[in-house]
């Protein structure tokens, strides 16, 4: 059976994009509808709204939905490149130039390592965060700060990065890992709506492990991961920790 089969459609409602949402539905091997009705079994849908490809949930249809925010996070200096002064920067590092994201998501980690001006590789397995990411990084391409400073996009690359991380150019400087660790509750009301709409449809990723001696094989110098403060670290002891508000960047060097 199909990965998305039963649970997600494509949902066209607008005067815009019919032929790239019927395409995008074929690309995905998912229903095409012009309205939801109680008969459907789905309960995520892919749809254009405001200019955007949006991931909609049953409690998203009516209004809303979620796209890539290409937006700098709240705090964030809007000049480029960003100053590089959080935890996520010391964990990168100083002398880090070139970042693989290994788990690109929501893309809200990689947008953060671009406008610092690290020079970036993103990679993502899950088809339908590909085509939200592919919408959102065409939508940054377009922004007028990008355009007068000639700068391009991230380079996205679809797969598993267990296997694609082997196959890279050369050996980034630091691959990036934040995969998804399983909730400390049932229901946390600190999550993100994105991240449990995330979690709804692709569930934990249960190959960590084998992400991360992917990553170590793959790295020139370092690989980060991030993971909730609760969680034991991936790789056993790391050789440095930095912290974020209910999070940890603990940082594996290479020898
Ligand atoms: C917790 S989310 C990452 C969120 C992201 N850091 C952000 O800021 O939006 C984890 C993502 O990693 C992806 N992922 C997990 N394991 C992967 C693998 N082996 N190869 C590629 N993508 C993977 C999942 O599909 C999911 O989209």
């Amino acid at each position: 059976m199909h990965q998305y089969t039963g649970k997600l459609a494509v949902l066209y409602q607008g005067a815009e994009h019919k032929q790239q949402s019927q395409d995008l539905a074929e690309r995905l091997s998912v229903p095409f509808y012009e309205n939801v009705d109680k008969e459907c079994p789905e309960s995520f849908f892919l749809c254009w709204r405001e200019g955007c490809l949006k991931l909609l949930d049953n409690e998203l249809l009516k209004k809303g939905g979620l796209a890539v925010d290409i937006e700098p996070r709240n705090g964030e200096q809007r000049s480029w490149p960003a100053p590089k002064q959080d935890a996520l920067a010391h964990a990168l590092g100083r002398k880090t130039k070139t970042v693989v994201d290994a788990t690109t998501g929501w893309g809200q980690d990689s947008l953060h390592i671009f406008r610092m001006g690290y020079e970036l590789t993103c990679i993502e397995r899950s088809p339908v965060m590909v085509e939200l990411l592919a919408d959102g990084f065409n939508r940054l391409a377009q922004l007028d700060w990008m355009q007068n400073l000639q700068l391009q996009s991230p380079k996205l690359i679809k797969g598993n990065a267990i296997d694609l991380m082997a196959t890279l150019d050369s050996p980034p400087d630091c691959i990036y890992l934040d995969p998804m660790f399983p909730p400390k509750r049932k229901k946390s009301a600190l999550a993100k709506k994105s991240m449990v709409v995330l979690r709804d449809l692709l569930g934990d990723d249960q190959d960590k492990e084998e992400l991360f001696e992917a990553a170590v094989k793959a790295t020139g110098k370092k690989v980060v991961v991030k993971s909730p403060d609760y969680a034991e670290p991936l790789g056993g002891k790391p050789s440095e920790s930095y912290h974020g508000k209910l999070l940890r960047y603990d940082v594996y060097l290479k020898n």
